[in-house]
């Protein structure tokens, strides 16, 4: 598969065409952002260590029956994925009470949401990703009232397979986010899965081994991703 036209640019990755209509390939880059890019960073070996993190979960997701957009790793920082329409709202589950969440209702960090919360976000750098519910995702033509009814079965199927994965490994899937798209009529899960876009807490010590290390400036943020692949049996010795 040849890598051709530069597709998008995204906060943490790139997104090439190739000869095939159908596929596309990922570039999975160091950089970090958050806070809709107020904060940017560097971080040494986060792109590889997500893209073969990714993969684990994508191929997890793909043996419980979920259908994902990855075909397979090309090299430690490119992977191969079908070409979808992407649906510009973001779904994420939240199994306790982090981020957005605790800002915007009050709630103390760490309450558990029984039974978990589903949310909508808007896909637009320049809103901020505001949160959307789904008759505006509707009559906003973003998606259908079915494929939302997919995406949110979807996403609560993710969360079962996930919150048991996770727990094998001693931690707490606090909560996360996932994009869909459409392929060849399906909706088929897109993006990548990556403590980037969820939040990982040790089951034990509540020691944050995500993207919140670098919001919050802990520290060790790398370091933590590989903690947590570690943990999952993720073999890093390729990079
Ligand atoms: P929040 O607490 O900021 O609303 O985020 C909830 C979870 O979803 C958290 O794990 C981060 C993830 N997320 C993203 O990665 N990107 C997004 O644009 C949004 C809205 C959430």
């Amino acid at each position: 598969m040849l890598k051709q036209t530069l597709l998008y640019t995204g906060k943490a990755k790139s997104v090439y065409e190739t000869d095939h209509p159908d596929h596309l390939i990922l570039v999975f880059r160091d950089d970090a952002s958050a806070f809709n890019g107020e904060k940017v960073a560097q971080l040494d070996r986060k792109g590889k260590v997500n893209n073969l993190f990714n993969a684990f979960i994508m191929e997890k997701l793909a043996e419980a029956g979920i259908e994902t957009h990855f075909e397979k790793l090309l090299n430690p920082s490119e992977v191969l994925v079908k070409r979808l329409d992407m649906i510009p709202v973001e779904c994420v589950i939240r199994n306790y009470a982090a981020g957005s969440l605790c800002r915007r209702l009050g709630i103390e960090e760490g309450k558990q949401l029984t039974p978990p919360t589903f949310e909508l976000f808007y896909k637009d750098d320049g809103l901020g990703d505001p949160m959307v519910n789904e008759s505006q995702s509707i009559a906003l033509g973003w998606a259908t009232a079915e494929q939302l009814e997919q995406m949110k079965k979807l996403t609560y199927q993710v969360n079962d397979v996930l919150t048991a994965l996770f727990d094998q490994g001693d931690m707490l899937l606090v909560d996360f986010k996932l994009e869909f798209g459409v392929f060849h009529g399906r909706i088929v899960l897109g993006d990548e899965f990556s403590p980037d876009g969820c939040r990982l807490w040790d089951k034990n010590t509540k020691k944050k081994l995500d993207k919140d290390r670098f919001r919050q400036g802990l520290g060790d943020v790398v370091e933590a991703y590989e903690e947590v692949a570690q943990r999952l049996g993720i073999s890093l010795d390729s990079i």
